[in-house]
C-alpha cells in the first residue's frame, strides 16, 4: 500500500511509540517533532495523512490544521486530545479534522482510526477521476447549449460518441457540423487516434477516389509512388466526411462498399486492405431529395445514417441566442464593460440567420471591433433586410398614429443616456446647438 504518514508530536516517548505502532503495521512515517518541522515535512512529502498532537511546543494543533487544510484540503488531518478536552476536539472537527483520538489511546484504536481516513482519501481520488471521466465524456467544451433542443442534441451525441456506430450529421450551413463531428471524435474511445477531415465538395471526382482510398504507383499517370488514403491515415481514428451529399454518385458505390467491408482497394492494387475507421459524416443538403432526384443512393445514406444527427438552424433556437453572444464576446477578448443592449439582443432574436452561428460569430467579431462606445446596439449589428428604428430616412408610421414629440422626447432621453449625460455630447449625437438640447429639456421636464 507504501502510504505515508506524517506523525507531529512534541513528546519524544510518545511519539517513538506510535511511529513503531504505525510502522509495524506497513506504513511510511515521517516524525516531526514539532509544528513547524511538521508544515515543512508536509510541504516536500505530500504525506497522506497527518497525525497530530493538539499541543506543541511552538504551536497550536488547531491552527496547524488549518494551514495544512489550506494547503491540501483533501488530505485527512487526525488530532490527538488529551482525555476530556472535548471542547478542543470540538474545534478541532469544526476546522476540518477527519477524526480525533483521546490520549492515552490503544495501538488499534489508532490504525482503526487511521484506515478509515486513508480509506476516505482512496474514494476521493477514485471520485475525482471518475469526475474527470464523466466530464470528459460528456464533455461540450467550446460548444454553447441553452436551448432545449440543443442539450437534448449533445445528450444523444455524447451517447454515440461511445459507440462505433457511423453518425450522419445535418444542419444548414454554419449550425456547427463539424465541431460537433469533433466533439464525437474527442469522447469516442477512439480519441487517442488521428481526427481525418474530408471536405468531399472540394475535390474532384476523378480525384476522390484516391484521395480517400489511396493508390499504388503507376496507378494513373502522375501516380510515380504508392500514396495512402484518407482511410489509412484516419487508422485506429474517426473519418469526418463533410458534404457528403455532394459526393459524385461513382465515388458512392465505392464508399459504399468501402463501409460495409470495412475493407478498401487502392486504386492500381490487386488486393484489399482493411481499415479500422469510424465515419462521421456531415451534410447541409437535404438527402433526402437528391434521394429522389437520384443525385444520392438511398442504400449509402442507410447505410451513413446509423445515428442521424439534426442540428437545428439558429432562429429555431433562439434561447441560445444570448448564451452564444457571451460565449463570443469572451473568445474575442472583449473588455468586461462591452455588452450588447436590450434592442439588439431582441433584433438578433427576431434575424433569420441565413448563416447561422458563423455568421453571428462574425457580426459578434465585427461589432467588438468597430465599437464606439461600450454598449453596442442594434443599428451597430447592420443585420441585413432589418428594420433599424434609427433609419430616420424610412421610418414606419403605425396606423394608429405616432406622437412626434414622444418620439423627439424618446430621443434625447437615449443620447442623454449615450452620452452619459453629458449635455454638450448629447447635443453632438443629436446634431442641435446646446442651447436648443437645453431648451428641450425644460420643455419636456427632464
Ligand atoms: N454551439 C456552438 N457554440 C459555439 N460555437 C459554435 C457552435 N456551433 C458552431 N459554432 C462556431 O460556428 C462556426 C461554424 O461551425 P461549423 O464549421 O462547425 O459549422 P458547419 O455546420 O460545419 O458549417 P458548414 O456547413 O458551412 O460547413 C465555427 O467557428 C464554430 O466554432
Ligand atoms: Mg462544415
Amino acid at each position: 500500500m507504501d502510504q505515508t504518514i506524517l506523525l507531529i508530536d512534541d513528546d519524544p516517548s510518545l511519539r517513538r511509540v506510535t511511529e513503531y505502532n504505525l510502522s509495524a503495521r506497513g506504513f511510511t512515517v515521517l516524525a516531526a517533532e514539532s509544528g513547524f518541522q511538521g508544515l515543512e515535512f508536509f510541504k516536500t512529502h505530500h504525506p497522506d495523512l497527518v497525525v497530530s498532537d493538539v499541543k506543541l511546543g511552538d504551536m497550536n494543533g488547531l491552527d496547524l490544521l488549518e494551514q495544512i487544510k489550506q494547503e491540501s484540503p483533501d488530505t485527512p488531518v487526525i488530532i490527538m486530545t488529551a482525555f476530556g478536552s472535548i471542547e478542543m476536539a470540538v474545534q478541532a472537527m469544526h476546522k476540518g479534522a477527519f477524526n480525533f483520538i483521546t490520549k492515552p489511546f490503544d495501538r488499534d484504536t489508532l490504525i482503526l482510526s487511521c484506515e478509515k481516513a486513508l480509506e476516505l482519501t482512496g474514494l476521493r481520488s477514485q471520485a475525482r477521476l471518475l469526475a474527470h471521466e464523466v466530464n470528459r465524456l460528456t464533455g461540450t467544451k467550446g460548444i454553447v447549449s441553452a436551448s432545449s433542443a440543443m442539450k437534448e442534441l449533445l445528450e444523444t451525441a455524447s451517447r454515440a460518441a461511445n459507440s462505433e456506430a457511423t453518425v450522419l450529421i445535418s444542419g444548414e450551413s454554419g449550425t456547427g457540423k463539424e465541431v460537433l463531428a469533433r466533439l464525437i471524435h474527442q469522447n469516442s474511445p477512439r480519441h487517442k487516434g488521428p481526427m481525418v477531415a474530408v471536405n468531399c465538395a472540394a475535390i474532384p471526382a476523378t480525384l476522390l477516389e484516391s484521395e480517400l482510398f489511396g493508390h499504388v504507383r503507376g496507378a494513373f499517370t502522375g501516380a510515380v509512388k504508392d500514396r495512402k488514403g484518407h482511410f489509412m491515415t484516419a487508422s485506429r481514428g474517426s473519418l469526418f466526411l463533410d458534404e457528403i451529399g455532394e459526393l459524385a454518385v461513382e465515388v458512392q458505390v465505392k464508399l459504399l462498399r468501402a463501409i460495409q467491408e470495412r475493407q478498401i482497394q487502392p486504386l492500381g492494387s490487386e488486393k484489399a486492405t482493411k481499415v479500422d475507421i469510424r465515419i462521421i459524416a456531415a451534410t447541409n443538403l437535404d438527402l433526402q431529395e437528391r434521394i429522389s432526384n437520384g443525385d444520392f443512393r438511398e442504400d449509402l445514406y442507410y447505410r451513413l445514417s446509423v445515428i442521424p444527427l439534426f442540428i437545428p438552424p439558429l432562429r429555431e433556437r433562439i434561447e441560445d441566442i444570448p448564451a452564444l453572444v457571451s460565449h463570443f464576446l469572451k473568445k474575442f477578448d472583449a473588455p468586461a464593460d462591452v455588452c450588447f443592449s436590450r434592442q439588439a439582443l431582441n433584433q438578433m432574436k427576431t434575424y433569420h440567420w441565413p448563416g447561422n452561428i458563423r455568421e453571428m460569430q462574425n457580426i459578434v467579431e465585427r461589432c467588438i471591433i468597430l465599437r464606439k462606445t461600450p454598449l453596442i446596439e442594434a443599428a451597430d449589428l447592420n443585420l441585413p433586410g432589418m428594420e433599424t428604428r434609427t433609419s430616420v430616412l424610412d421610418p414606419v408610421i403605425p396606423d394608429e398614429g405616432i406622437s412626434l414629440e414622444a418620439i423627439e422626447k424618446a430621443y434625447v432621453i437615449k443620447a442623454l443616456e449615450k452620452a452619459g449625460q453629458n449635455r454638450s455630447e448629447a447635443a453632438r449625437l443629436l446634431k442641435i446647438p446646446r442651447h436648443v438640447l437645453l431648451y428641450r429639456l425644460e420643455k419636456y421636464n427632464l
